[in-house]
């Protein structure tokens, strides 16, 4: 695991060298599903460049990235969302990051989340502890939910499903604080670290939550659906919290 740790955070420093170049220069925004739904040029480079990076090492590995799909099965398989908070990268709004994730035998091992602008390095392999910047994490001690700090994302298409503004009504009518930072790999990572006390969101997608997962679990946190059950990949519900206030928060939201 130790080398395989080590190719997924230079994959995410070269990401990164991505993110901040064309921060810099400049770059071509295109849309997917709708208007809100962007893709930029560097969302395409840095993709194929992390690709071509992981799988020049290991080219016997699999590989899933937001935007080019799966490409072949195997017991290795690299999950990567090259920007996750795409349309803060678009408008120079400084919270994105690098999402890299390999799952082995269907199993999540390793998970590596880097934030370009600040340059924070989240980091967690299972069973070895979970480290920002070289420093161990571990989630918050806040026991009560109005005390807590907490995020949500919203999908594109919220106008089709408006299932979570439900739940985010019911979280404002109880008085709670609730951020929308717009990175769920980089939410989740702060739940890790203690820096918010509890997220949850509906329709994320396997490249946003499979890095932040390991450093999740590393750091102590629970990670459920709506129901507290356990969470799996490709799930309609994510809870995330340090655990203390994860019941109440689950029924907070569903009224
Ligand atoms: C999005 C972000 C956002 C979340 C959306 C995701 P993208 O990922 O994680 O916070 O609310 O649901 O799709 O498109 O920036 O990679
Ligand atoms: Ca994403
Ligand atoms: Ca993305």
């Amino acid at each position: 695991m130790e080398t395989l740790l080590d190719d997924a955070i230079a994959a995410a420093r070269l990401a990164r060298g991505i993110h901040l170049y064309y921060q810099e220069k400049g770059f071509e925004v295109g849309t997917k599903t709708g208007p809100t739904d962007l893709v930029t040029q560097a969302d395409k480079e840095t993709e194929r460049a992390i690709k071509d990076y992981l799988l020049s090492r290991h080219p016997q590995h699999a590989f899933l990235g937001e935007e080019g799909g799966q490409e072949k099965e195997a017991e290795y398989r690299w999950i990567v969302d090259p920007i996750d908070g795409t349309v803060n990268f678009a408008h120079g709004f400084p919270f994105f990051a690098v999402s890299i994730a390999l799952e082995v035998k269907g199993e999540l091992r390793l998970g590596v989340v880097l934030d370009s602008t600040r340059d924070e390095l989240f980091w967690a392999v299972r069973d070895r502890g979970a480290f920002l910047n070289g420093r161990p994490i571990r989630v918050s001690a806040t026991n009560k939910l109005i005390n807590s700090l907490l995020a949500t994302g919203f999908p594109y298409d919220i106008n089709k499903d408006r299932e979570n503004m439900v739940y985010f009504e019911n979280a404002l009518k109880r008085g709670l604080t609730v951020r929308r930072p717009g990175a769920a790999a980089l939410d989740l990572c702060y739940v890790a670290a203690g820096r918010l006390d509890g997220f949850w969101e509906v329709k994320l997608k396997p490249w946003d939550v499979a890095g932040a997962l390991v450093v999740l679990y590393e750091a102590g946190a629970m990670v459920t659906g709506m129901e507290k059950e356990p969470y799996e990949l490709g799930n309609r519900y994510i809870v995330a919290s340090n655990g203390l206030i994860h019941d109440e928060l689950m029924q907070t939201l569903l009224g």
